[in-house]
């Protein structure tokens, strides 16, 4: 199948992508993930490349996937982490990634508290830049894992009624959900206290998407719910009265849940506060898809790293065909 990154050198944001090249990231993440049925779940895809992994906010799921996304293409990685590096010393975030190129590196994936930070390096150097979270700006590779569950439990996305509950004005997941989901076609209803939901939300991604702060509305014969966390950390004022109340009136919990479709899947992005925006029982329960998101993130961030090398796609069939690394060495 013809690849169609055309001028796509970097991942930016889900904003910035067609609905085919949404499409087609998410349909090679099917083969990536067919590899991990091999005891040798290695292959040189991207042999000889490098990936620097630049997190300079705290994660676990996005860094650590990354990570092993990149070795199971065979490429070789390397960790920039702000509190060891030379940042402590007053080096700028462009001279970082200058630094990295310099070194010859492929791909900068990047972690950063600031919005736009990942646009900032991507005007700068000439590997790829690949947003691994920026601000309250986008996380597109969350995006593109939420969108491929959903489309392995659903088998569309057309039509679905998607519920995004939480802190929506201050979540990137948020944004880059909107964008995906939107874009194919799904029926989003966003949730949360007034104070933390944006406006004008409908008029940027369209009329398939409405905002409400009836929680019983959004969850309402919904077939997905997609629930946020509480980011304490980047509300600079009080915008809910406490995080019991958000627990009661805005928590998922069963009851709440039993009123959305039978067969109605849960996502959560992590890392999860239980008890607050979502109960154990909940989190833990049949309806969760929670771990599947995060064996689902490596597969769908190995396809980002290959589609933008501009390599043919990967598909299926060609994935049996693979040597694996070791065979490849023998
Ligand atoms: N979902 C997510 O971004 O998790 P981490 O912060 O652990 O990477």
């Amino acid at each position: 199948m013809k690849h169609t990154n055309e001028n796509v050198s970097h991942l930016l944001g889900l904003e910035y992508l067609t609905r085919l090249q949404i499409e087609q990231i998410i349909d090679q993440a099917r083969p990536m993930k067919q590899l991990f049925t091999r005891t040798v779940k290695k292959v040189p895809l991207l042999r000889g490349r490098s990936v620097a992994l630049v997190f300079f906010e705290p994660s676990t799921r996005t860094r650590t996937s990354f990570e092993l996304a990149a070795k199971r293409l065979s490429a070789d990685t390397l960790s920039v982490a702000a509190s060891t590096s030379s940042v402590q010393k007053g080096e700028s975030l462009i001279d970082t990634a200058k630094t990295l190129e310099a070194m010859k590196t492929d791909f900068i994936v990047l972690r950063h508290a600031a919005s736009g930070a990942p646009h900032l390096i991507a005007r700068e150097v000439k590997c790829h830049v690949v947003n691994a979270g920026d601000g309250q700006h986008e996380h597109p590779t969350q995006g593109l894992l939420d969108t491929f569950t959903i489309l392995e439990k659903k088998k569309r996305i057309e039509g679905l009624k998607v519920a995004i509950l939480g802190d929506v004005a201050h979540s990137r997941v948020a944004r880059s959900n909107l964008w995906a989901l939107s874009k194919l076609g799904a029926h989003v209803a966003v949730c949360g206290p007034e104070t933390l939901l944006p406006k004008g939300l409908p008029e940027i991604f369209g009329p398939n998407v409405t905002v409400t702060s009836k929680i019983d509305e959004a969850i309402k014969d919904a077939d997905v719910i997609n629930v946020l966390r509480i980011q304490l950390e980047r509300q600079k004022e009080n915008l809910m009265p406490s995080v019991r109340e958000y627990a009661e009136i805005f928590g998922l919990n069963s009851q709440r849940l039993a009123t959305a479709k039978r067969d109605c899947i849960v996502l959560h992005p992590g890392p999860m506060n239980r008890g607050v925006e979502i109960t154990s029982e909940v989190a833990d329960s049949h309806q969760s898809v929670i771990l599947e998101q995060v064996t689902n993130g490596i597969a769908v961030r190995m396809s980002v790293l290959y589609w933008l090398t501009g390599s043919p796609m990967m598909t299926v069939q060609k994935a049996k065909t693979l040597p694996s690394e070791s065979e490849q060495l023998l």
